[in-house]
């Protein structure tokens, strides 16, 4: 093996403190909340949630992580999934908490679903943005992403980028990048706001709902101690992102994806904030 692949093998595995294998949820996560409708299944290598009347389900990770590359892949409840949300998130524990959000609003039959992201920061959030998807996400798989550097967060889906928030701490915007966070995903019923606005109720004839995941991938620091994660600029494990600069055809992908999905962005509701945007807009 040349020295310049063993240093580039090196350099790419050196940040992280571990590397958890790919795929098994029994070594990965526990199931938190909903019993026995949430299921491991197919040696560990596919979790379901499922949703009814009573409870909703969800699970968390063992492990918590400062930075990196943290890829789930979910196909969502399929036919009539109005009211239901799917979660799938980075939270730290807390009252000034951060958290990095993903939820998935269903809809009727043949609706689109909306992909809803915000980004927490010292307990504060606020800083929502939603977009339709370019498929259908209750046919197949498709991998969501997020990609968290202490200068960057990136939210992908299939390596598009959708969305980035930026570290603007220098305007005095705080920025998660000092507490460890667990990944963390639910089904839940949110027929109050999910869909259409809270107008569209969950069909609980259809019920129970389900989605499925599979390779979990944390391409990540597992924290352990405040020492134990190198805060640098370093964007770990991502092919958009190179020395924490979104690569031109990224950044192209980014606006396109904005200009024809975006739904809703808080940087753009004056109603909403009319004493002025929000710093970071
Ligand atoms: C960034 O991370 C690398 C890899 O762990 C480390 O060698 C380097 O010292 C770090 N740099 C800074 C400025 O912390
Ligand atoms: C559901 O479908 C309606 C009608 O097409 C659309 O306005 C709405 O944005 C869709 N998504 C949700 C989550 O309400
Ligand atoms: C709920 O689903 C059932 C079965 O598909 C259907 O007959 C019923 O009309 C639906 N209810 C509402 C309120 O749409
Ligand atoms: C890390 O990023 C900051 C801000 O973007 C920059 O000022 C600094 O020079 C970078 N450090 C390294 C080691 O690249």
């Amino acid at each position: 093996m040349s020295l310049v692949l063993l240093l580039s093998i090196f350099m790419v595995a050196a940040p992280m403190a571990s590397l958890a294998s790919a795929g098994d949820f029994y070594s990965q996560v526990d199931i938190t909340w909903g019993g026995e409708r949430a299921k491991i299944s197919n040696k560990g290598k596919l979790l379901t949630l499922s949703l009814d009347h009573a409870s909703g389900s969800g699970f968390q990770s063992k492990n918590q992580y400062l930075f990196g590359r943290i890829d789930m892949q979910i196909q969502l409840v399929p036919g009539n999934s109005a009211g239901t949300v799917t979660a799938y998130y980075l939270s730290s524990q807390g009252p000034n908490h951060d958290e990095i959000d993903f939820e998935f609003l269903g809809n009727l039959s043949g609706d689109p679903y909306i992909v809803h992201t915000n980004v927490f920061s010292q307990g504060k959030g606020n800083r929502e943005q939603q977009f339709y998807l370019w498929f259908d996400p209750t046919k197949k798989f498709h991998t969501y992403s997020i990609d968290w550097s202490p200068q960057l967060i990136i939210f992908l889906v299939d390596d598009t980028p959708i969305r980035v928030f930026k570290n603007l701490e220098s305007t005095g915007v705080p920025f998660p990048k000092s507490q460890a966070m667990r990944v963390y995903a639910s089904l839940w019923n949110a027929d109050d706001w999910a869909t259409r606005g809270g107008l569209v109720k969950t069909n609980w004839t259809q019920a129970p709902f389900s989605a499925s995941f599979r390779n979990f991938k944390a391409n990540a620091c597992v924290w352990s101690s405040a020492s134990s994660c190198v805060k640098n600029n370093t964007s770990l494990g991502t092919n958009a992102v190179k020395d924490n600069v979104l690569s031109n055809s990224a950044q192209k992908k980014l606006k396109q994806v904005q200009s024809k999905y975006m739904v809703y962005n808080y940087c753009t509701d004056f109603k909403r904030f009319p004493q002025g945007l929000p710093p970071e807009c």
